[in-house]
């Protein structure tokens, strides 16, 4: 059994165990994928401060995102398709979020269903919402989650329309995977994958199927996501679903001061600073560069949180200290996910923790609540001088 000591072990193992459609699903971004790297390679441009002769004893990674306690401000993103990388992914991933006192957002593009994860689940999680054209179905799937007893709606913006993935393209993506002689190949040296799937009902999106009229097969994503999602969201529609799931709302995909302005206007309890993971509009800066930005246009108004580009516990105390009240983690726990089941989530929760805890340690720190600018060392040139 190999030693698990960093994400990237659990990575390694991903890369073995799943069908490289799925792999290579949550390992690209779109076009060039500049954002995608940017948003890893942007976090080490900053540097900790090593402080010494504090007293290290008591120390806490607790804190509070929207109001609800968390182990560590560290959520698990909304990852569609969680239940390709690992048979009941979605059921897998939130049992693990729940045990380490973390909340975990269920994606409307889930294979699981809002109610197959709740009922396998004693702890509230959160809803992640896609607009559709279909104004009833968007209704019908509020209901659901609020019958589910969702403690928060996530609401995505940046995906009104589908940025463009090369690989997801060229390798006909779709759940299940559909049966050509390159993916029979490809599946044939991925056993353990393919009987685990073959022990579960969940192997299509099942928020979707049997929900939306007219809509049996969901397996093409692209053009389904094409035909189906809503490019007309704007800002006074938000405000209506907001008002329609009446409760906690964060708003996902707010890379710019401007829009966290309207999401303010709009009433959300949060923003999630994010590019998507880099998905979306490639060319587009990484998330931590643009935070402080954001921060200064509504940080004393508004919880703000970051996702892209964490990939370690490190990544977490630097968003944090910026500013961020909360991190969200994709690919980092999808990673955990395909090598090793729940058990992998967890190791991927546990690793990032406890990179947190030492790294909080080192920078003289014992509480998150502690933690501000002060640690970093941002060079002079962070954010750029972009016109
Ligand atoms: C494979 C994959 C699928 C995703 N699906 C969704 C989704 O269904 N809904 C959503 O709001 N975001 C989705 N995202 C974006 C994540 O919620 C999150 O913003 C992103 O993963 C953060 O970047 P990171 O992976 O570098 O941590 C997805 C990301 C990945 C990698």
């Amino acid at each position: 059994m190999a030693v698990i000591t960093e994400i990237k072990d659990l990575k390694r193992i991903y890369e073995r165990r799943v069908p490289r459609m799925f792999y290579d699903y949550a390992e690209s971004g779109s076009w060039t994928e500049q954002t995608f790297r940017e948003n890893t390679s942007d976090f080490d441009q900053l540097r900790l401060r090593q402080r010494v002769a504090v007293d290290m004893t008591g120390r806490s990674t607790t804190s509070e995102m929207i109001g609800q306690e968390v182990a560590m401000p560290v959520a698990l993103a909304p990852v569609g398709l969680t239940g390709m990388q690992h048979a009941d992914g979605e059921i897998k991933a939130a049992k693990a979020a729940e045990e380490f006192d973390v909340p975990f957002t269920l994606s409307t593009m889930s294979i699981c269903s809002i109610e197959a994860v709740a009922e396998k689940t004693s702890k509230p999680f959160w809803f992640q919402l896609y607009t559709m054209k279909d104004e009833g179905y968007v209704r019908r799937l509020i209901e659901r989650a609020k019958a589910a007893k969702c403690s928060a709606l996530v609401i995505t913006l940046d995906l009104q329309i589908l940025g463009q993935r090369h690989k997801d393209l060229k390798n006909g993506l779709s759940a299940p995977p559909k049966l050509t002689p390159k993916t029979i190949v490809n599946l044939m040296t991925k056993w353990t994958w393919g009987l685990q799937m073959l022990g579960t009902k969940n192997r299509e999106f099942g928020n979707i199927v049997g929900h939306v009229d007219g809509i049996s097969d969901t397996s093409q994503l692209g053009a389904w996501t094409a035909e189906q999602f809503d490019p007309s969201l704007d800002w006074g529609k938000i405000a209506k679903i907001k008002e329609m799931w009446g409760g906690k709302v964060i708003l996902k995909g707010i890379l710019d001061a401007e829009d966290a302005k309207m999401a303010l206007k709009v009433g959300a309890d949060a923003i999630i600073v994010s590019n998507h993971g880099g998905r979306q509009l490639d060319g587009a800066m990484s998330s931590i560069k643009m935070l402080p930005s954001i921060l200064d246009a509504v940080g004393d108004q508004i919880e703000v949180h970051l996702d892209s580009g964490i990939r370690s516990g490190q990544d977490v105390l630097k968003a944090v200290a910026m500013g961020a009240k909360g991190t969200y983690i994709g690919r980092a726990y999808i990673y955990g996910l395909g090598a090793m089941g729940q058990a992998g989530v967890s190791k991927a929760l546990e690793v990032i923790h406890k990179e947190l805890d030492i790294s909080m340690a080192l920078c003289g720190k014992r509480k998150i609540s502690e933690l501000d600018q002060d640690v970093l060392l941002v060079p002079k040139d962070f954010t750029g001088d972009w016109r």
